[in-house]
């Protein structure tokens, strides 16, 4: 038994909602769209003018960062690490229906997670336990069809470097009728995907790398702020060049207020005029819209208190229970008794 639903979002993109941690991976009003307002939009006026980028992606679930970031970048030279603690989501991302046009994004996603050395038979595997006939149209026919054809090909056997020439070919010949042929080769010859499948603190404890930009696209601080604390927050900084930046769909308080700690510059993501999302980076000209002082003096309140995980291995209850006893013997002003003073 899967521990998510499927549902269709209001821009005919798949969502899940995680039954077991109770929230949604996806929003209500677009998975797609979510993606394109909160992550690649802030990151594109920055990112615009350079032939190669590298990609942290941070929780990266059935991938819709990823596909919007690799459908924007199209023509750019690409390499990207992608984190998430559950690879069975990795395993059905290029199968969903994800109300991307360009339909290659799914194939090179496929030729990626087998290029992973993750195999044809545990996608298979992955696909029957999830898919089943009422939800079947939440997945792409060709997709599932390729997978199927794959299957009773001589593929299987094949050895890696084959594997990918056969791929390619077949897409090049028989699937590419409404893409440029040029388009193809741009992104299996300048494009790489490593995924990394175990808790993102463990993975980037271990990765020494830095990346031009980081998604952190975790579940709600309030819901599972084993992501949010500042020593996880801190791994990403390290991971950050003088140039990088990190965004987030989170305007949480004690997450903005962690950046601040770790001398990050911090601004917000905005969208019609409203704060959208954060946006950090040790190059204060990366940040087009700094914090207000209402959003700096609420973060010297108790609501700024930092979530903690010194050892990087609390679960989400003992890191909330933390927070709460830090709150209570605090002597900072309450969010309350902040917003009374302000009326
Ligand atoms: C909000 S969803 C991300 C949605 C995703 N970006 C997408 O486009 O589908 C949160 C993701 O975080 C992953 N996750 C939760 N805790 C994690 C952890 N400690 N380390 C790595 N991934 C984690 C979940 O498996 C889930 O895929």
């Amino acid at each position: 038994m899967k521990n998510y639903n499927f549902f269709k979002t209001d821009d005919n993109s798949t969502g899940l909602y995680n039954l077991r941690i109770g929230d949604i991976y996806h929003s209500k009003t677009g998975a797609y769209k979510e993606s394109n307002e909160k992550f690649i939009s802030p990151s594109y006026e920055i990112l615009k003018n350079k032939n190669n980028i590298k990609l942290l992606d941070i929780c990266t679930g059935i991938g819709y960062n990823l596909k919007a970031f690799i459908n924007k970048f199209i023509d750019k030279e690409l390499i990207i690490d992608c984190i998430d603690i559950d690879d069975s989501l990795v395993k059905i991302s290029p199968f969903i229906k994800d109300g991307i046009d360009n339909q290659s994004i799914k194939f090179f996603l496929l030729n990626e997670i087998l290029k992973n050395n993750i195999r044809l038979d545990d996608l298979n595997m992955e696909l029957k336990e999830c898919l089943n006939l009422e939800n079947k149209h939440f997945f792409d026919e060709d997709m599932l069809n390729l997978i199927y054809f794959l299957s009773k090909s001589p593929y299987k056997t094949m050895q890696t470097p084959q594997k990918g020439t056969f791929l390619h070919n077949i897409y090049y010949n028989y699937i590419s009728f409404s893409n440029s042929k040029d388009e193809i080769s741009h992104l299996f010859l300048n494009k790489s995907i490593k995924y990394h499948f175990n808790d993102a603190r463990i993975i980037l404890n271990n990765i020494h790398s830095t990346y031009d930009v980081i998604f952190l696209d975790a579940f709600s601080p309030q819901k599972d702020p084993s992501l949010w604390t500042i020593d996880f927050l801190s791994l990403i900084s390290n991971a950050m060049h003088n140039n990088s930046i990190l965004i987030s769909y989170s305007r949480s308080t004690p997450f903005r207020s962690a950046l601040l700690e770790l001398n990050l510059n911090v601004g917000k993501t905005i969208l019609n005029n409203e704060d959208f999302g954060t946006i950090a980076s040790k190059n204060k000209n990366n940040i087009f819209y700094p914090l207000t002082n209402y959003d700096l003096k609420l973060i010297e309140t108790r609501s700024g208190i930092t979530y903690k995980d010194i050892n990087l291995n609390l679960d989400s209850s003992t890191i909330i229970n933390n927070r709460v006893i830090e709150q209570n013997n605090s002597n900072r002003i309450s969010h309350t008794k902040f917003l009374k003073n302000i009326v």
